[in-house]
């Protein structure tokens, strides 16, 4: 052993929630130490969603993160659906609650975080290899890893498993305690980013070619996805390819306004639905994706690591200031409650918006209905409108 060092909540993980985490902990005189397995460049380039809900807006502010984000954001009222020969429907978040939506990449939110944890000298070790979590049911866990060849030690009081889905936090859990819920969709999502003026509205379109996708970045910056199969190569959608298919997904309209230009970046994503429970063991307590994995379809996962990290740094901050144990003892089942609420959305958005395998034609009839439903109902509506901004945080 090199080098053994000490620290009240031990972070597994540099991702948008281990460092939100981490910020808001230093915010409220709590200490903490970030362990990331990557090094920072390739943490600050992945590309990831980018609408946030208006609670998680709120809460970037409160914690002193909204000002570029409130100068570079998108402010929009809603997500819209397209639907070969029906009107369009907006999901109007605005209308039904009052709220806004932001589209703001995580890559910017993620620069972000890693300049307010510059700011005051927050603790971030890159490259740390081989993260092991140790006597998670005592008063006394550590968490050992090895940098540069020597093995190193964090001595804490708890250990926030903030390591994705691929980390080693939740695999720490014996498989006597954790379960798992699991559902894989047969297709995937091919997205490009762009750098052309973005189609106005983010769109949601549904065709009997597939689902697609308009986003944005910035005025200049516009990301796009189609539904994809899920063994899909990348070599096989030069950018040509792509923004035919993307155009014939979409009303001849929108088609028309679409601006394309050569593919910065491209990549395909499988879509999972995956919920591990409960979110603690002994002092271990996982938040966001090392805890769930919703498919994109909705835009939820970043939220979620947001809603959980509110959850945690309030618990965390409450024993260090309080002595009281309260919010810790409920913050699985209370994060659970709104997880499992956005993997319903999420499901239920993937299973509208898609073309399945094996679907036939009264699946299409089904969905069909849905959402003639939803164009004459406000009550339907408003539901969806309120889900899709996001349920609030419990008290
Ligand atoms: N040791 C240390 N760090 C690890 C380990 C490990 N064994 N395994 C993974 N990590 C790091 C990853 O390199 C990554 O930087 O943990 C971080 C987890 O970050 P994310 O995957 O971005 O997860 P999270 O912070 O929960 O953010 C959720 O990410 O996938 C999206 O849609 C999701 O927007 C949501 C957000
Ligand atoms: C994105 O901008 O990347 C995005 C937008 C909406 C989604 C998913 C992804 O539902």
């Amino acid at each position: 052993m090199s080098g053994v060092m000490r620290t009240q909540v031990a972070i597994i993980g540099g991702g948008p929630a281990g460092l939100l985490l981490s910020h808001i902990l230093h915010g409220n005189g709590v200490e903490s130490v970030v362990l990331e397995r990557r090094s920072r460049s390739h943490v600050v380039q992945r590309i990831r969603a980018g609408v946030l809900e208006p609670g998680t807006v709120e809460l970037l502010c409160k914690v002193g993160l909204g000002e570029r984000m409130m100068r570079e954001g998108h402010r929009h009222d809603g997500v819209a659906i397209r639907w070969t020969g029906r009107d369009r429907f907006l999901i109007d978040a605005k209308k039904y609650t009052g709220k806004r939506m932001m589209a703001y990449g995580q890559t910017a939110i993620t620069e972000d975080l890693y300049a307010a944890r510059d700011a005051v000298g927050g603790q971030i070790i890159h490259e740390a290899q081989n993260v092991q979590l140790h006597d998670l049911t005592s008063s006394e866990p550590f968490v050992t890893y090895s940098k540069d060849e020597q093995i190193q030690r964090i001595d804490c009081d708890y250990v926030a498993g903030c390591d994705g889905f691929h980390g080693v936090s939740r695999h720490s859990i014996p498989g006597s305690v954790l379960r798992t819920f699991e559902k894989q969709y047969p297709f995937a999502w091919l997205g490009i980013m762009s750098a052309t003026p973005p189609f106005p509205d983010i769109v949601y379109c549904h065709h009997e070619r597939g689902f697609a996708l308009a986003s944005m970045r910035s005025p200049m910056l516009s990301r796009y996805y189609i539904q994809c199969e899920v063994d899909t190569k990348l070599e096989e959608w030069p950018d040509e390819r792509f923004w035919r298919e993307l155009k014939a997904r979409c009303p001849e309209e929108m088609a028309a306004q679409i601006v394309t230009g050569p593919s910065i970046e491209k990549s395909i994503a499988p879509l999972r639905s995956f919920v591990a429970e409960p979110m603690r063991y002994g002092r271990l307590f996982l938040a966001g994706d090392a805890a769930h994995i919703v498919p994109p379809t909705g835009a939820k996962g970043l939220n979620l690591a947001v809603s959980d990290v509110y959850y945690l740094s309030r618990a965390f901050i409450e024993v260090y200031r309080e002595d009281r144990t309260r919010y810790l003892e409920s913050y699985s089942t209370m994060a659970l409650r709104r997880v499992w609420s956005a993997e319903r959305l999420s499901w239920w958005l993937t299973n509208l918006l898609h073309r399945f395998p094996n679907d036939t034609p009264f699946d299409e009839r089904i969905r069909e209905n849905q959402l003639d439903y939803l164009a004459a109902s406000k009550r339907a509506q408003a539901s969806l409108a309120e889900q899709y901004a996001g349920l609030p945080f419990e008290e």
